[in-house]
């Protein structure tokens, strides 16, 4: 039997509110994960806002565990309440500047602080453009520290049709991330040398 992947996911209020979404779908079709969901209050707005009123309730009953923003006593507060790593999905300015500082005031800061502590990992899609400063200190120190930043920013290289398949490629990215012991989630890169040679070469018949 395979073993239990505990992730928790973290969703605070930047723009990108269906990244989380996508994130909890895919995480939710492995049975091999166990996901713990904690939702800041501006994500609540960030969700109804972007992805509609139905987001939030959706959220909750793809997730295992569910906590309060506030439930700064929950199991995930501790490293000694074992879990593969966290995806803080989408990140906002204010929630990378509270887990560079270790200003554990809610929480999903607490339980990213805690990832760290105990070297696991900890992705956080940070999302802000442009970016001043202070942001690019803040993910910088997030990386000393051990975290990964990884903007959701499209790859266009996969020709993306629409929308939906962005999401799902940052989505997939963002868990292959976690480096949990399980089959690739997004689709990997296959030479796009290959297509224009053969392009070119129909060109010349
Ligand atoms: C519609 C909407 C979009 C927002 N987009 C962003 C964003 O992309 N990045 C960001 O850092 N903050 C964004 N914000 C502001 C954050 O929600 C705000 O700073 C909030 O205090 C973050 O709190 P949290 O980190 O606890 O979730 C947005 C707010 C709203 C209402």
């Amino acid at each position: 039997m395979e073993s239990i992947n505990r992730v928790v996911v973290g969703v605070s209020g930047a723009s990108g509110a269906v990244l989380a979404v996508q994130v909890l779908e895919l995480l939710s079709q492995n049975p091999s994960i166990e996901t713990h969901l904690v939702i800041s209050n501006a994500a609540r707005q960030t969700l109804a806002h972007e992805v509609g009123p139905l987001a939030v309730t959706a959220l909750l009953e793809m997730s295992d565990y569910i906590y309060d923003i506030g439930a700064i006593g929950a199991k995930i507060a501790s490293g000694s309440f074992q879990v593969s790593g966290m995806i803080v999905v989408p990140c906002s300015m204010r929630t990378l500047s509270a887990i560079a500082c270790g200003n554990t005031d809610n929480l999903l800061t607490r339980a990213a602080d805690v990832q760290l502590k105990e070297r696991r990992k900890l992705v956080l899609l940070a999302r802000e453009t442009p970016l001043h400063l202070g942001h690019l200190r803040n993910m910088v120190s997030v990386t000393e520290m051990g975290a990964i930043v990884m903007p959701p920013v499209p790859g266009f290289y996969q020709k993306p049709q629409d929308v939906s398949e962005i999401v799902h490629h940052i989505s997939a990215r963002a868990i292959d991330l976690l480096g949990l012991p399980l089959r690739q989630f997004a689709r990997p890169w296959d030479g796009g040398a290959r297509e224009v040679v053969s392009s070119a070469t129909a060109a010349l018949r």
